[in-house]
């Protein structure tokens, strides 16, 4: 049988209360098949920076590497808390972790479940997937500031965009679209970014004479946040760079019916170095301790960890568990281990 090594890290906040519901689910399709999972917990975020001054360690980086996979919740505290500016725990820890381990595909469906009505009036069937590139534009923390403080302050944060970057997110993507409905647009705003623009434009043009089958377009940024509220019917992949991807999946997020069901993967398609799945939203400290927060992003982020593991009938069967739970979702309010339980026992049956 097989033993697929899993680093677990429940991090913040509702973290660890979603965390539980993922891997109740997780134990719940695993039950009676011939894989297992061997869970190494670690204990990281803004809670442990607080206890013991660290944020991630040689040694957690070293162990943490050495899984399969990562199962991660959330990370970082109330935003603007004055105790962790020196830690930042989202650069010091989630970006070290996506950098160093080459998640350069930041994969992030979002798909209107059957069923289940969004926020949206006439939203038409949603089934897109943003491929967000993962490692560099302007989350590289190439920038700078000086005079600090004082009237001639000039902060800089430089986008980093590198052909051999673009080039393989845009491979990923490509493949992606050639498997669904064959439509890839590209999303930057290369009326203004013409520099990365440029670049990003070219090497999907050169990418595509591979792909004839696959129907390009490009949308500039702004543009893309109107037709995701107007017609979001009209996206299938969208490959982009890491700021405008993070910023359209919290918007795909609401427009599918909320944060709370959005899962996605940091992926090494090379298999490297171990992918990470976790949910897009943060630890949410407004709701955090309460078990008010929807565990449904966590579990989809299994399937799409068990779907990399290339055990497609098990994530298949949390897809359909999930989908099951969202369609019989009415008023009444559940907690989250409500939320787990439902979705685990329609896993079981
Ligand atoms: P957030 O996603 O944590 O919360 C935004 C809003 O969505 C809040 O009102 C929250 O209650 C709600 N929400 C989020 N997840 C939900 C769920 N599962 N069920 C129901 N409601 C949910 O974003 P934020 O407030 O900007 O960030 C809070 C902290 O999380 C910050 O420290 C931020 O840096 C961090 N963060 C971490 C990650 C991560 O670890 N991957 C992602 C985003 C933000
Ligand atoms: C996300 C988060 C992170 C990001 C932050 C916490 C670094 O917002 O996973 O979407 O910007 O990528
Ligand atoms: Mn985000």
């Amino acid at each position: 049988s097989r033993v697929v090594k899993l680093a677990v890290i429940p991090g913040d906040g509702i973290g660890p209360e979603v965390i539980a519901e993922a891997e109740k689910v997780l134990a719940a399709v695993t039950a009676e098949s011939d894989v297992t999972f061997d869970k190494t917990r670690f204990s990281l975020g803004a809670a442990r920076y607080l206890e013991t001054g660290d944020t991630l360690t040689d040694d957690d980086l070293a162990a943490i590497a050495s899984h399969d996979a990562i199962l991660l919740g959330a990370v970082g505290g109330v935003p603007g808390d004055p105790r962790l500016k020196d830690a930042n725990i989202e650069r010091g820890l989630l970006l070290k972790l996506r950098f160093t381990l080459d998640h350069y595909v930041n994969l992030r469906p979002s798909r209107l479940y059957p069923g289940f009505s969004g926020p949206l009036s006439t939203p038409g069937e949603i089934d897109f997937v943003v491929v967000r590139e993962g490692t560099e534009g302007p989350y590289v923390g190439n920038g700078g500031a000086i005079r600090v403080g004082t009237t001639h302050e000039v902060a800089n944060e430089t986008s980093v965009n590198t052909a051999y970057g673009v080039e393989r997110v845009a491979r990923f993507a490509f493949a992606q679209a050639q498997k669904r409905r064959k439509k890839l647009t590209l999303v930057h705003k290369t009326n203004v970014l013409v520099h990365a623009g440029g670049l990003w434009q070219r090497i999907v043009n050169e990418v595509a004479t591979e792909y004839p089958e696959v129907a390009v377009d490009y949308l500039h940024v702004d543009a893309v946040t109107i037709f995701l509220v107007t017609n979001p019917s009209r996206f299938d992949v969208i490959v982009t760079d890491n700021l405008f991807g993070d910023i359209l999946t919290d918007l795909a997020g609401a427009v599918t019916g909320g944060i709370g069901l959005a899962a996605s993967g940091n992926i090494n398609p090379d298999g490297a170095f171990p992918s990470m799945f976790e949910p897009v939203h943060g630890s949410a400290p407004d709701i955090a301790g309460k078990q008010l927060a929807d565990p449904t992003a966590a579990i989809g982020s299994i399937a799409l960890l068990l779907d990399h593991l290339g055990l497609e009938a098990e994530a298949a069967r949390v897809i359909r568990a999930i989908e099951a739970d969202v369609a019989a979702r009415g008023d009444a309010k559940r907690s989250t281990s409500e939320i787990g339980d439902a979705i685990s026992s329609r896993v079981l049956a």
